[in-house]
This record gives C-alpha cells, sequence and structure tokens, in this order.
C-alpha cells in the first residue's frame, strides 16, 4: 500500500520523547457506574458517532507509518461496540503494529473473551477495583466480580500468558486489600496496577475524601519484601515490583508523584476522533475530518507530525487542575 512509510522518521516531540505507543477509544459509553468516574452511570454518550472500522484503519495505518507499534483499544467500555472483533480484525492487519492490547471492565467477559482472543488480542487489562463482591458491586454498581474473574481464569486457560488487573486505590473501599490482592497473585500470573485516584472535573468532593498516596501501599510493599524492578525501555508508568514467592507482580501508578510525565510515551485517539496528546489537555485536534478517504493519508501524517511539536512537558493535576476531562470514560484512562 504505502511503500515508502517505513523510511518516515518516528514521532517525536520537543522533549525528546517518542511513541511507539498509541490508545485508541472506540466508544465513550461505559455500562458500569463506577463510583470514581460515572457515579451516576453513563448519562451522556456518543456511541453511535464513534469512529468506523474504515476511519480506524486510516488512523492506526498513518500512526503504524510513524512509528505506533502497540494500540491499546480503550472506551467507556470498548467491548459495548458490537463491531468490536471486526475492529481487532482490521487493526491486527495494519503493517506495523506488533501489539494489540484492550483495557476492560471484564463485562461478559467469562463468554466473550475466546472471541477477542481468536480475533487477536494480545494483552488484556481488567479493572478488578475490589476482591470482596460486595465492596465490587458498590464500587461499580454491578454484582460481577464472580463473572470478571472467571473471565481471567478463561483468557489464561485461552492462552493468554499474563493480564494486567488495575484497581485504583481508595480509601475506606479498598485500602485494607492489599494483602487479599498479593494472595491471589502468588500463584497466578497477574501484574495488579494500583492506581492512584485522579482527580476530574465531577468527582473533586469523592476525590477529596478518598485519594490515598500510592507512597503508602510502595510502604507496604517494602516492609513485605518486595523490590522494585529494573524499568523497561519501552515500560508503561507503573513502578513494577516482584518477589520471589511470588508468581504475580505490583504496580504503581503515581500520576501525583513528581517526574511522573517523563517518560510518557502515550498518544491518545478519542471515540471521535480527538488526538489528545495527555489524558488532562483541555481540547484535542480533530483528526476526523482527515479519515474520510485513503487519499488523505499525506495530510493526516503530516498533521499529527506536527501536533506533537505542542504536547505539553506535563500536567498540572498537582495544581489542582484537571484540564477539559469531566471523567476518564470519556478518553479511556
Ligand atoms: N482515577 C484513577 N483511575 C481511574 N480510572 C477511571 N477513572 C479513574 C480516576 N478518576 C481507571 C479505571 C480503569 C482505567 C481505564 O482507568 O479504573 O482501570
Ligand atoms: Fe468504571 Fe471504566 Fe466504566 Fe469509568 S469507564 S465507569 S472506570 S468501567
Amino acid at each position: 500500500m504505502h511503500s515508502s512509510v517505513s523510511a518516515l522518521p518516528g514521532l517525536q516531540d520537543a522533549q525528546g520523547r517518542s511513541y511507539p505507543y498509541l490508545r485508541l477509544s472506540i466508544t465513550d459509553l461505559c455500562n458500569f457506574r463506577c463510583n470514581y468516574c460515572l457515579p451516576e452511570g453513563c448519562l451522556d454518550h456518543h456511541h453511535h458517532e464513534a469512529l468506523t472500522i474504515d476511519e480506524i484503519r486510516r488512523l492506526i495505518t498513518a500512526f503504524a507509518a510513524l512509528g505506533v507499534q502497540k494500540v491499546r483499544l480503550t472506551g467507556g467500555e470498548p467491548t459495548l461496540r458490537q463491531d468490536f472483533t471486526g475492529i481487532v480484525r482490521t487493526i491486527k492487519q495494519v503493517p506495523g503494529i506488533r501489539k494489540l492490547a484492550m483495557t476492560t471492565n471484564g463485562y461478559k467477559m467469562d463468554q466473550r473473551v475466546d472471541g477477542w482472543l481468536a480475533a487477536g488480542i494480545d494483552a488484556i487489562n481488567v479493572s478488578v477495583d475490589s476482591l470482596d463482591p460486595r465492596a465490587f458491586e458498590l464500587i461499580t454498581g454491578h454484582n460481577r466480580l464472580r463473572e470478571v474473574m472467571a473471565g481471567i481464569e478463561r483468557a489464561f486457560a485461552g492462552g493468554l500468558s499474563a493480564i494486567k488487573v488495575n484497581a485504583v486505590a481508595m480509601k475506606g473501599w479498598n485500602d485494607t486489600e492489599l494483602d487479599a490482592f498479593l494472595t491471589w497473585i502468588q500463584h497466578h500470573p497477574v501484574s495488579i496496577r494500583f492506581i492512584e485516584l485522579m482527580q476530574t472535573g465531577t468527582n473533586q468532593a469523592f476525590f477529596q475524601q478518598h485519594h490515598v498516596s500510592g507512597k503508602t501501599i510502595q510502604t507496604l510493599l517494602l516492609e513485605r519484601g518486595w523490590v522494585r524492578k529494573v524499568r523497561q525501555v519501552d515500560a508503561g508508568p507503573a513502578l513494577e515490583y516482584c518477589h520471589s514467592d511470588y508468581v504475580g507482580t505490583v504496580g504503581l501508578i503515581m500520576p501525583y508523584s513528581r517526574d511522573f510525565c517523563n517518560d510518557c510515551n502515550r498518544l491518545r485517539v478519542t471515540s471521535l476522533g480527538q488526538l489528545q496528546l495527555c489524558l488532562f489537555a483541555e481540547s484535542g485536534i480533530d483528526l476526523r475530518g482527515l479519515l474520510q478517504s485513503d487519499d488523505q493519508y499525506g495530510e493526516l501524517v503530516a498533521t499529527i507530525r506536527s501536533a506533537l511539536v505542542h504536547k505539553e512537558d506535563g500536567h498540572f493535576l498537582g495544581q489542582g487542575w484537571a484540564g477539559g476531562t469531566q471523567n476518564l470514560a470519556q478518553i479511556g484512562g
């Protein structure tokens, strides 16, 4: 198709950060009501206007030409797209894409994960904020912990060698569960990432009450003999810890700690085709107008490349500034 693409230099911004990794939201609709994200449920969404498969193919083709090798599908809840497996198959066919990951809340995962893997998904992140069924229900609005855990087991049975589990650390909700999580991963190759609760446009009071620093968990891990792993070049923002008695690992995602943004290698595109240079950016750069025909390829690539020059050094969360981000369902975390 585009035979000259591999000759293009990769994406790089003014700080010299390069971007091998793109997070693509394929819908802003979610069926859960996580108390830190969408406590009232998803009242406002653009599910039916989300990027089509053809638009997604053009988008990923351009990013792949600029050096993106890994794509993660997010939402909202990405699997609410009826054409989810079609999207997966399409992206897997784009030359240059080596890894396709997804983030899910685990809804019907026990029934559907075989299909996701068959379509070509290489890695799965599942949100499990509590291992206590009652707390899980209170946090997410759904009594589905068993279904989610069965989905994770099913994914292992289907051949996935490792799974990442996201848990948002919240005072009063799951802060007494560290040992329960550790017991789980003693014999399961699960990488649990504890994510510091982030402030968004709509969760300010909740944030004030329940935010807890990742340092608290870090201290407990060190007391229990966990040691910091050496950071891989292409690693995400988590600080990873391991322990010789455990098959699984623990990651801490601490956006409130200093220097968190220095090695950010993420680019995000919303389900409406806006390129977001930061999770907390005020506004995005519209790419959708350039996804309407294969002929726009050159202009699309040029637009993405010049957009990167404007990526900020970091976010301003520490100053209480959440940019234009109302909740993370809008953009996929
Ligand atoms: N703070 C931290 N993590 C969040 N997520 C959603 N909203 C927030 C928030 N305000 C997480 C979800 C999921 C991932 C996609 O983003 O728990 O694991
Ligand atoms: Fe929960 Fe994710 Fe849905 Fe937000 S988008 S309500 S965090 S499942």
